[in-house]
């Protein structure tokens, strides 16, 4: 087992965000968790990257308990985080961003780059740009990117489709399987559960603070319970992100257009909500 959460409480103040939550993950899986806003996916991760201290429970990594371990001493170890929101430097280049990931390390990470550079080539068009000139999307990849220059073991990735269009969301994903292919493994939190779901070996599906089902990830995408909950009904494949596009559907071309247009903003008002979301957290840490 690379990764083990053993029956992690976590608490904001008196308010308990984690009730007993306990997460396996093994050496080369796409381990994905799923569920509703305010389930406890973020905090999972956070506690998982030392962002978040525990209240009972213990994280295992590699055979150690990590539970007190503080953050940057994981990164270390091998644990590798695109937090929500990003996080990237808006002052530093999309290089040097890059190059931060690696700065723990002592080796050489010239490999690493060049890796980086050719799962998202974006970056390397930009490698100049200021990072917090470039679009959510390629910050989203910076952010991932960034990550992966740590050469972690496990790569947590929270909500890493965000705010993406839809043919961004699409290759977000086929980079995620392929960072996996090449070695790396991975837990995902997303919303967008019918995806996770198929890139994942197995899932998680989490509801106010707790585990309330874990299976491969297959049988998820069939099981009516989550169907109706998480993928937005009881059947049809791919379902449509929002009911707007599906009901758009039996439209003309001009409704598919107009339908696009709503979806990307739909999709900047969410990336809006994790900006401010990211602000609030860091006030209060
Ligand atoms: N900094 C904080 N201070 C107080 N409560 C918090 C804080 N961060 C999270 N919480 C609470 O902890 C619970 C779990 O939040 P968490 O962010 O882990 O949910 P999530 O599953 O990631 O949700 P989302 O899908 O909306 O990102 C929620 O009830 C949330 O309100
Ligand atoms: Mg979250």
């Amino acid at each position: 087992m690379l990764l083990e959460i053993d029956d992690i409480h976590v608490h904001y103040g008196k308010i308990a965000a984690l009730k007993g939550i306990s997460v396996s993950v093994e050496q080369g899986e796409i381990v994905t968790l799923i569920g509703a806003n305010g389930a406890g996916k973020t905090t999972t991760l956070k506690t998982v990257s030392g962002l978040r201290s525990l209240s009972s429970g213990a994280v295992r990594f590699d055979g150690r308990d990590i539970s007190r371990m503080p953050g940057h001493k994981r990164v270390l170890a091998g644990i590798g985080q695109a937090p929500e929101g990003r996080g990237i430097f808006p002052g530093m280049t999309v290089e040097e961003n890059l190059l931060m990931g690696a700065y723990a390390r002592k080796d050489d990470s010239s490999k690493e780059l060049a890796e980086a550079y050719e799962l998202f080539p974006r970056l390397a068009e930009r490698r100049t740009q200021a990072g917090g000139t470039m679009s959510g999307g390629e910050q989203q990849m910076l952010a991932i990117g960034r990550a992966l220059m740590a050469k972690p073991k496990v790569l947590l990735l929270d909500e890493p489709s965000m705010g993406l269009a839809p043919m961004l969301v699409q290759q977000i994903f086929s980079i995620i399987q392929e960072i996996n292919r090449r070695g790396t493994t991975v837990l995902l939190v997303e919303q967008n559960a019918q995806q996770a779901l198929q890139v994942a070996h197995r899932a998680y599906v989490l509801e106010t603070g707790r585990v309330v089902k874990s299976a491969p990830a297959g049988e998820l995408l069939d099981d009516p319970q989550v169907r109706a909950a998480y993928l937005g009904g009881a059947s049809g494949e791919n379902l449509a992100p929002a009911p707007d596009v599906a009901s758009a559907d039996s439209d003309t071309a001009s409704a598919d257009s107009d339908t696009a247009s709503a979806d990307s903003d739909a999709a900047s008002a969410k990336s809006d909500v994790a900006t401010a979301e990211t602000t609030e957290e860091s006030e209060e840490d």
